[in-house]
């Protein structure tokens, strides 16, 4: 290679990492959607509106709310949800314990960052907020 090819090269590796390291940062805002399971997952503050009730939702709240709600549990919103983890049943359900059934039934367990929140939350003193 003679000394301008050599150039070249070096400014196209240069311009690929420098695209490469732009591209990765945009990324970087949606870690926690992407690597639910990381070390990225925050757990200070949680907020119910915006992690704790969209967890719920999208896992529990089909078979929970309502008048034909299984096992008569409802998760609908913030007080049934303090209720049902009042009730003592809810982390284990969760967590898969034994003694308890793992929910959500007959789907995936909840990731180990939600489950983390989750008890975050509680611990914060299970605030509507
Ligand atoms: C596909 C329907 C379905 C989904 C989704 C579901 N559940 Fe359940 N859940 C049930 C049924 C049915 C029961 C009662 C029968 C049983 O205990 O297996 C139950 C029981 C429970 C219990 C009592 C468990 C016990 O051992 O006493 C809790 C707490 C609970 N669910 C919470 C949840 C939570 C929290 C989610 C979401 C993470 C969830 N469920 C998702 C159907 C569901």
């Amino acid at each position: 290679m003679d000394h301008q090819t050599i150039k070249q090269t070096g400014r196209l590796l240069l311009m690929f990492f420098a695209l490469s390291f732009l591209l990765s940062s945009c990324y970087k805002d949606n870690e926690e959607d992407l690597y639910p399971d990381g070390n990225n997952c925050v757990t200070e503050n949680v907020s119910f509106s915006k992690t704790i009730q969209p967890v719920i939702n999208n896992n529990c709240v089909s078979c929970h709310s309502g008048a034909g709600a299984s096992a008569g549990i409802r998760l609908g919103n913030h007080s049934e949800i303090v209720a049902s983890i009042d009730g003592g049943r809810f982390l284990g359900a969760i967590k898969h314990e034994q003694g308890f059934s793992a929910m959500p039934q007959g789907g995936n367990k909840l990731n180990s960052c939600a489950i983390s929140q989750i008890e975050a939350w509680i611990a914060q003193g299970k605030l509507n907020n």
